[in-house]
C-alpha cells in the first residue's frame, strides 16, 4: 500500500497531487469523498494567486465546487472557509458571493460556522477584520454528524439539580456541551507551533473539529487548496485519508513533510480545546507549552513572510 500517492489512488493513506485541483478533481470517482474541506485563494493578490475580476473569480470557484458535489458521498458534507474580498476598502463575504452556487445543487447549510480569532492587520478605515466563515452543507438528510468527539469542557462541570425528581444528578452533559457556532481558535502566526513558510494556514484543531465530526475512521477527506497540508495531516492524524491539490511547489513540499509527520504520529500541533492565552493568568498556557517542540525545518524561512494579512 502507497502512503501517499501523487495520483488518485484508492489504497493509499493519502494523495497529494501537485498541480491543479481542476485537473485532479476529473480523476476521482463519483461519491469517494466524504468530506471535503478548503479555503479556497480570496482573490486578494497574494503570492499563490492571480487577482482577477470578481466575476471570473466566481466561475472558478463554481467549477470546482460543482466537481466537488459530484465526488462527495450521499451522507457527506462540504465545508467551504472564506474571508473577504477586498477591493479599495470595500468588502464582499466570500460566502455569500458563493452561496447561491451550493443551492444550486440543492445542498442543504448546516451551520454558518464563525471562526473568531484575536489577531490580524489592522484596518484604518473600516474596523479590523477578526472572524472568518464556514459554511457548512450537507449533500442529504441523512448525513454523519458525531457530536461526541468534539464536545468542549463545560463551564460548571459539576453543576447538579437541587429540586425535583433528578436532586443531586449532574444537570449538564458529563462529556462536555457542543461546541456552538461560534469557534475561538488562534490564527496561525508565526509564534504558533504549527507555523510554516505558508501564509495563512488553518489551525489543525479548525479542521480536526470538522474532520471528527462529520466523517468516520476510514473515511476520504478531501482539500482541493491544500496549502500547507493541514486537512491531509489532520485526516492522518485521526485516521481518516487525506487527500488533497497544492499548486505551488514551495508549499506542496511543506504539505508532504507534514502529512509524512503526520504518518509517523511526530506532527506537532497546538492541542484541541487548549484555552486561548489570557494575559491576566499567563499560566493558563504552561502545562501545554512545555511538552512542545517546534518544528524547525518549517521555521526556517518564516521571516520571509508578514505575520498576518488582511481578512485572513
Ligand atoms: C488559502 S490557501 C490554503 C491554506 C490551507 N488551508 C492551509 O492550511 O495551509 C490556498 C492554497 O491554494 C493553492 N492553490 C491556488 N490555486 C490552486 C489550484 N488551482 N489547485 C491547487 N491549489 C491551488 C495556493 O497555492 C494556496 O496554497
Amino acid at each position: 500500500m502507497a502512503e501517499i500517492s501523487n495520483k488518485y489512488d484508492e489504497t493509499a493513506k493519502s494523495i497529494i497531487y501537485k498541480g491543479s485541483c481542476y485537473d485532479f478533481v476529473k480523476t476521482v470517482p463519483d461519491e469517494m469523498v466524504k468530506l471535503v474541506v478548503t479555503s479556497p485563494p480570496y482573490n486578494i493578490g497574494k503570492e499563490y494567486e492571480k487577482k482577477v475580476d470578481i466575476d471570473k473569480y466566481y466561475i472558478d470557484q463554481e467549477k470546482i465546487i460543482d466537481e466537488c458535489v459530484r465526488i462527495l458521498a450521499d451522507d457527506g458534507s462540504i465545508c467551504w472557509q472564506t474571508g473577504n474580498f477586498v477591493d479599495n476598502s470595500e468588502i464582499i463575504p466570500l460566502d455569500i458571493l458563493l452561496f447561491p452556487v451550493f443551492k444550486k445543487h440543492k445542498l442543504k447549510l448546516r451551520n454558518r460556522i464563525i471562526w473568531h480569532f484575536g489577531h490580524g492587520l489592522h484596518a484604518s478605515k473600516r474596523f479590523s477584520g477578526r472572524y472568518e466563515t464556514i459554511l457548512w452543507f450537507t449533500k442529504s438528510d441523512k448525513y454523519t454528524f458525531n457530536l461526541d468527539p468534539v464536545r468542549i469542557p463545560q463551564k460548571y462541570p459539576n453543576k447538579k439539580y437541587f429540586k425535583g425528581n433528578n436532586k443531586g444528578k449532574l444537570s449538564c452533559n458529563p462529556l462536555g456541551k457542543n461546541p456552538s457556532d461560534i469557534w475561538e481558535i488562534p490564527n496561525v502566526k508565526n509564534n504558533h507551533v504549527e507555523k510554516t513558510v505558508h501564509p495563512c494556514q488553518f489551525p489543525v484543531e479548525l479542521i480536526e473539529r470538522l474532520i471528527l465530526s462529520m466523517t468516520n475512521e476510514g473515511d476520504i477527506v478531501f482539500d482541493p487548496f491544500l496549502g500547507a497540508g493541514t486537512t491531509t495531516a489532520a485526516a492522518i492524524k485521526n485516521n481518516r485519508k487525506g487527500m488533497g491539490c497544492e499548486i505551488m511547489d514551495e508549499y506542496y513540499k511543506v504539505a508532504l513533510k507534514r502529512t509524512e509527520l503526520a504518518i509517523n504520529g511526530k506532527l506537532k500541533t497546538r492541542p484541541m480545546n487548549k484555552p486561548v492565552y489570557d494575559p491576566e493568568n499567563p499560566s493558563v498556557n504552561l502545562k501545554y507549552e512545555e511538552s512542545i517542540v517546534y518544528q524547525e525545518t518549517l521555521f526556517e524561512k518564516k521571516q520571509k513572510y508578514g505575520v498576518g494579512h488582511e481578512n485572513r
